[in-house]
């Protein structure tokens, strides 16, 4: 079995360690927290409904926990802070990983990038970690082709807790549908919301984040003419859609190096070993 390190033990973190605890490939032997968390040495049975009686340990005491536990791989839903700090020691220690957490600013997204080209790690970097919503993904790149003259709106909901707005989905998913389009980094117009007299320009996106009560996740997209549209909507029901992916990752991730995306980890056919180092010039 693969030993396997968890990194963030919240809200997603703790569906993860559920879905590793009944994996037959994977063995969960570290779970990490940050430094001031009063999850440090308690047990999962303790935090959660788990069966388990592995403890927590903090996140400054990582590389204690590589030498001890020997894993080979880390799945991280934390934070970009967190997870940056945490991606320092794992790489400098040859451990891949799966990166869930979302909301990394250019700059942190560079130097995960940075820290896999030096250490010559494998990584997911996976902020649209779900299965569906890669399908979306496609579906909506394909629809940017076919009406490329259609008015874009991207609508995202989630619960009250999350930290950052829009979503690293809705982004993409922005991000994407300009590339289908063949706009250049000029034209790749977002509007946030919209107040006042703010007339729509043909090529931007518009990007709406909702927040409430405990909404897994929704994105829709629309795409308006003038005389109809389409729309595509994805909904998680359940945290278990991102478990589900952070493993198909991690068994995908575990003997390759590189930087790699959900999207390459579903749609890769080519079975060798060694991936592409994504180029940073
Ligand atoms: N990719 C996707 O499809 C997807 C899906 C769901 C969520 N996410 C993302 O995953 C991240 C976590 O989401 P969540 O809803 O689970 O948030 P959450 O409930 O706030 O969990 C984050 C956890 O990280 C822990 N943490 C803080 N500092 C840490 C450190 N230095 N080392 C290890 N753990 C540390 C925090 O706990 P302590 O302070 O107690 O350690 C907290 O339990 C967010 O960025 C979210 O947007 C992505």
């Amino acid at each position: 079995m693969i030993k396997t390190c968890l990194l963030g033990l919240g809200r997603t973190g703790k569906v993860v360690a559920e879905e590793l605890l009944s994996s037959r490939e994977f063995d969960l032997v570290s779970v990490i927290a940050g430094p001031k968390s009063k999850k440090i040495n308690k047990s999962l049975r303790e935090l959660t409904n788990l069966d388990s009686e592995l403890l927590v340990s903090s996140s400054t005491s990582l590389a204690e926990e590589i030498r001890k536990n020997k894993f080979a791989i880390a799945i991280d839903f934390s934070s970009p802070e967190a997870c940056l700090k945490n991606a320092q020691v794992l790489a400098e220690n040859g451990i891949h990983m799966v990166v869930g957490t979302t909301g990394f600013n250019k700059i942190q997204v560079y130097e995960l990038k940075n820290l896999v080209q030096h250490y010559k790690i494998g990584l997911v970097f996976a902020p649209n970690i779900s299965v569906g919503i890669n399908a979306l993904l496609f579906i909506a790149k394909s629809l940017a082709k076919l009406v490329p003259d259609y008015d874009v709106e991207i609508m995202e909901s989630h619960h009250r807790n999350k930290v950052d707005s829009p979503s690293g989905t809705a982004i993409k998913i922005a991000t994407e549908i300009h590339n289908a389009k063949g706009k250049s980094e000029k034209e790749k117009k977002n509007v946030f919301g919209r107040k006042g007299a703010t007339q729509r320009e043909n090529s931007e996106i518009g990007i709406h984040a909702v927040r409430a009560g405990g909404i897994t996740g929704v994105h829709q997209v629309l795409f308006a003419g003038e005389h109809d549209e389409i729309e595509i909507i994805h909904r998680s029901y359940s945290r278990k859609v991102f478990a589900a992916g952070a493993l198909t990752a991690a068994s995908f991730i575990l003997n390759r190096k590189g930087f790699f995306s959900m999207e390459e980890v579903l749609s890769y056919e080519d079975k060798d070993q060694e991936g592409p180092i994504e180029n940073l010039a």
